[in-house]
Parts: structure tokens; sequence; C-alpha cells
């Protein structure tokens, strides 16, 4: 066919044929890539993708997609599942007719959402999540009494809130937390007994000898693990006692107790509660090699001189980009090698990384970035042999109380749970991960 000039002056192309579709490619559990023919003159495809074969409804955002290029990656799609799509051709106000209709098959599972975290998990390892007092009633209660089987106090286990003062301790909101947990079965990991934030003001101005403060010490860590023995089954020991980058983090405790600090606490742990399980808690490590093998040098030394260490927290308070599979496995795999249990112990997700630009709102494509990283997070943390396995702690329920948000300054969804309590597509990352 040739073109030729019209009354107008305009030049005439052909009508548009339709394209083919040819069978979706990159098929996986939640995506594929849909393509067809070229079509000559077209300047754009409009795809269409359906869950039926006569298009009486669409996929989210695949309705008249529009596309230049000759395929299209379609996502957030859910597993063993059957997708019809189309496509036609446009030229200006020109369109072809509909291509062929391929059918495509997702791959894996359909699982079932309509399960609760913890029974998903199965008694293999705890399903927790970071609290506070304030948040114990209505729709948390609920939530934490049926997704989970574990809290951590966001910080009211801090020596900010307890440690009055030498000998001095405020048991309150500490004593709300383990009555909470011991009423509502839930296992309580004891979070944390020694970090270098959120100590109390007259520690910092403390003017007595280094002698007289490493008894306040240890007279701090046996009277907290000594009143909750036997309820609380778990302790961060010692938070973040290595710099990023590396070497080991000046604090109060390093100038007055020495660098065997960390060693002492545990000991002093230990005794108080022969039964507990004493944790080394720090985050970034995936990321941060040189931060990672100080940790596992620190915890090598301790081992070597026989002080009592059960197992590692990995924080995991990551995003949708960092840090990949293989960088958290390797950590994961120091921490087996030494016969460490594991708990990700603050995990979130953030969908506003640094290197990507800024949303405003949690669009579909971040969305479904985050379902995927949890589902990865999650299922590497499953295939961890059990006896290593412990705890996956969320860091808080919904997503406007997110520490994250204040902490980068901008907005950000990365919990499992949005504003109105209903559950987030990460949650289905979340269960995807326990498959
Ligand atoms: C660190 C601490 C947590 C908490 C977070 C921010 O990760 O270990 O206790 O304070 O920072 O909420």
């Amino acid at each position: 066919m040739t073109a030729c000039a019209s009354d107008e002056g305009e030049v005439d192309l052909p009508a548009l044929k339709e394209p083919i579709a040819n069978p979706a490619t990159d098929v996986t559990d939640l995506s594929f890539t849909a393509g067809w023919n070229f079509v000559s003159t077209a300047k754009s495809y409009l795809l269409d993708v359906s869950l039926q074969s006569d298009f009486s409804s669409f996929i989210s955002g695949y309705e008249s997609l529009e596309v230049t290029g000759l395929r299209a990656e379609v996502t957030g799609l859910t597993p063993a599942t059957q997708y019809y799509f189309r496509v036609k051709a446009v030229r200006e106000s020109a369109e072809s007719d509909f291509s062929n209709v391929v059918m495509v098959t997702t791959t894996g599972t359909l699982i079932d959402t309509d399960v609760f975290l913890k029974d998903k998990a199965a008694n293999n390892f705890f399903v927790g999540a970071a609290v506070s007092t304030n948040r114990l009633s209505g729709k948390y209660n609920e939530l934490l009494t049926t997704e989970f089987n574990s809290i951590t106090a966001e910080s009211e286990m801090k020596m900010r809130t307890i440690f009055l003062g030498p000998g001095n301790y405020n048991w309150t909101a500490p004593d709300a937390l383990v009555n909470y947990a011991t009423e509502n079965n839930l296992n309580i990991h004891g979070h944390a007994l020694v970090w270098h934030v959120e100590v109390p003001d007259w520690m910092t101005t403390f003017t007595g000898t280094d002698e007289e403060f490493e008894q306040i010490i240890e007279d701090y860590i046996k009277a907290v693990v000594t009143r909750y023995a036997g309820k609380i089954t778990s302790w961060d020991v010692v938070n973040e006692a290595i710099n990023d980058g590396g070497g080991i983090r000046n604090s109060i405790f390093l100038e007055k107790m020495g660098s065997d600090y960390i060693a002492k606490c545990f000991q002093w742990a230990r005794e108080a509660d022969p039964d507990a399980l004493l944790f080394y808690n720090d985050y970034n490590t995936p990321e941060d090699l040189t931060k990672q093998n100080d940790v596992y040098a620190m915890i090598d030394e301790l081992q070597s001189n026989n002080i009592p260490i059960d197992g590692i927290g990995l924080q995991m308070h990551i995003s949708i980009d960092n840090p990949t599979r293989q960088q958290i496995q390797v950590d994961v795999d120091k921490a087996i090698e030494r016969n460490l249990i594991v708990h990700f112990s603050e995990l979130d997700i953030r969908v506003n990384p640094d290197g990507r630009q800024i949303v405003n709102s949690l669009t579909e494509e971040r969305d479904f970035a985050q379902r995927l990283k949890y589902k990865e997070v999650v299922d590497l943390y499953n295939s961890i042999p059990d006896s290593f396995k412990y705890a996956i702690t969320v860091w808080g329920i919904r997503d406007p109380e997110s520490w994250i948000i204040d902490q980068y300054n901008r907005p950000d969804w990365p919990l499992l749970f949005d504003d109105s309590f209903d559950r987030k597509s990460a949650h289905i990352g979340f269960l995807e991960g326990l498959e």
C-alpha cells in the first residue's frame, strides 16, 4: 500500500493493521512480559490485561496502557493465576483492531492470603512486632494478638525509661509490657540492656569513679534481667557497639568500663538468668562488610573467652533496593558458622531509598517492589536451619508510626499495615516468603 495526499493536503496513511501478540515471556510468580509484532506506521500500542478472556474488567494499571515499544512488563500479579492480554496499535486518533488474545499463567503456587502471619510461620519461629504501652488496646491489640506471637518494646525497656539513678528503677512501662505479653500468650524479647543512645541524663554527667560506674551498670543489668527471668526469654544485651565502617564505638560504657565492657555485660546477664537467650544486636552489617567483619571478630573474641552469647540480631532497617539477598545471606552464614541463633530484629523496608526519585504516595511500583523485598527477606530467613531461627520482628505495625519517617525526613510506608490497620501488599510478600 502506498500513502497518498488527501484533499486537505495531509498524507493519508494506510489503515493500521492489528498487532500479533506473542506468547508471554519472562513469566514469574508475580509478573510476565507481554510482547507483540511491529505494526507499520504505529506510534504506540495500547495494552489490556485481564483475568477474564472477554476483558470484562482489567488488572489495575493495565487498561489501555500506552506502550511505545513492542513489549511491556506486567507486574503486581498473583502466583498461579491465569491472565489474558491483548493489544492494539495506535497512530494519532487512529486505532487498529485488537490483536489475538494471549493467555498466560503465572508460576508458583496460589497462596491463601487470608491467614495470620504467626499461623503461617507455624511455630518454626516467632513473628514479632515492636510496641509501646500506649498502643496495647483496640485495633493494635487485635493485630498484635492475631498476627503476631512476640513483642519487643520499641523504647520502654531502654535505660532512659527504666534507669532513674543508681539503684533506682522505674518498672511501670516494662511491667505493663511483660504483663500484657503474659496475659496474651506472647513471647517477649528484651531490648536493650546496654546502648549508647537513650541513656539517662544523669549517667552522662556521672562524676563517680569508673569502678563505681561499672558497679552501677552491673547492678542495673542484674536487676532488670532478674526481675523478668522466666518471663522475658531473650535479651539484646548490647546494641550497636560497632561503628559504621568498623571499629568499636566510642561510648560512655567503653570510656568507663574498658574495651571488655561487652564481655562483662553478657556475663552479668547470664549470671542473672541462666536460661535467657543473649543477643548482640546491630544494623547495616549486610551492606557494610568492614563493620560486619568487626562484629564477628568481636563475637569470636567473646566465644574464645567462653563469654555466653547465644545469638545475633540483624536489625534489618533496609530498603527495596538494598541490601541484596546475597549480602544478607553472607551475614547470616557467618552467624550460623559461629553457632549463633539469628533474629531479624527490627525489620522495616523503605520505599523511598537514597538514589531513587522520592514518591509522595505509595505507588503501585514501590508497593510491588516492597512486597518482593519482604518476600525475599522472609524467604531467606525461612530457609535458615530451624535450630538457628528465633524470630522476625517487624519494627512497628502501622506505616504512619514508623520511626523511618522522622529519621529520613521524607514520606515512607515501610511496614505491613497501612494507616487504617489494613494489610498492605507487603503483608502478602511476608506470607509468600513463608511458602
Ligand atoms: C535502633 C534501635 C531501636 C530503635 C531504632 C529506632 O535500631 O536498636 O531500639 O531505637 O533504632 O526506632
